[in-house]
């Protein structure tokens, strides 16, 4: 790095956990490590071939972001060389997204010395994913449970849940817009209170860390997994084999096309290989709750 060089580094996400459609979110195990260095003009450099077809110039998503949140309060960012470092997959309902916008607050808030509080990122952050589950998960660490309107935002958050985590990741990705897409502008009342009551007994049970009960309710959501779960292959089978293993639940990560299976902690290696024994469609990754959120090195 060049002289006033630094680095931010910010973890991957779960957002929803079933029925928390679009107000929870869980930082996990994996993590996106940006250095950024001063240079005449904007470049992206990728170390992981996957990321290998993103723009690397200012139309990319940390740069616009950065840029977004410098103009809020009448800045312009100087260019700067990003090199990226991520062992995320993209765009596979692991906040890849979310990461990379609270990457850029990060990086906008340093550079432009804006002394961003952490209520200011998370509403900054909100506005742009245009939902708080991953984003504020991304920001904090922990599990975050969001309220987000434009008139108000409240956050609370718990510490890393003891869980194992397993995510099912398969061969293609798809684009959070698409995946919403699926769902209906409406649902009825007496839907809308089975699904509400299986947000706030889930939560109430990750409270008290009774992962059997919160398991349970992570699949009972209506609010999106009934409408998305038809692109996920032996969808039904793996939430079987899921319950004859052991897991405690089951569901879309995110807007998918991922899963994530919760399991009692330490026993994710032994589920994740089992799994990627028996669905050889997606690939099973073994990973825990992350307790810190995005954070800057000097
Ligand atoms: N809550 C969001 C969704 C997460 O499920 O669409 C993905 O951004």
């Amino acid at each position: 790095m060049t002289e006033a060089g630094f680095s931010v580094t910010v973890p991957a996400t779960t957002a929803n956990l079933g029925p928390g459609f679009d107000h929870l979110g869980l930082a996990l195990s994996l993590k996106m490590t940006i250095e950024v260095s001063s240079a005449a003009q904007w470049h992206i450099q990728y170390q992981d071939k996957e990321y290998a077809s993103l723009p690397t110039d200012e139309t990319n998503l940390i740069v616009q972001t950065i840029q977004q949140v410098a103009s809020r309060y009448g800045q312009v960012v100087a260019p700067h060389k990003l090199v990226v470092y991520s062992d995320i997959p993209l765009g596979k309902g692991l906040g890849s997204s979310a990461t990379a916008i609270a990457a850029g607050i990060e990086i906008a808030s340093e550079l432009a010395e804006l002394h961003l509080s952490p209520q200011d990122k998370l509403r900054i952050g909100s506005e742009l994913e245009g939902h708080a589950d991953n984003i504020t998960a991304a920001l904090l660490g922990g599990i975050t449970v969001s309220y987000f309107t434009e008139e108000q935002m409240e956050v609370l958050t718990f510490p890393a849940p003891p869980i194992g985590v397993v995510i099912m990741v398969p061969p293609v990705a798809l684009k959070t817009e698409a995946s919403r897409g699926l769902l209906p502008e409406q649902v009825t009342h007496k839907t809308a209170i089975q699904g509400s009551a299986a947000g706030s007994l889930m939560t109430a049970a990750i409270a008290q860390a009774d992962w059997v009960t919160a398991g349970r309710m992570m699949e009972r959501d209506i609010f999106h997994e009934p409408y998305r779960k038809i692109g996920f292959p032996e969808f039904d089978e793996i939430r079987l084999a899921c319950k004859e293993i052991g897991a405690y639940g089951m569901t879309i990560s995110g807007a998918g096309p991922s899963l994530f299976i919760a399991v009692p902690p330490e026993t994710e290696q032994q589920v994740a290989a089992l799994l990627d024994q028996r669905f050889p469609h997606y690939q099973a990754i073994a990973l825990q709750p992350a307790e810190q959120g995005a954070y800057i090195s000097k």
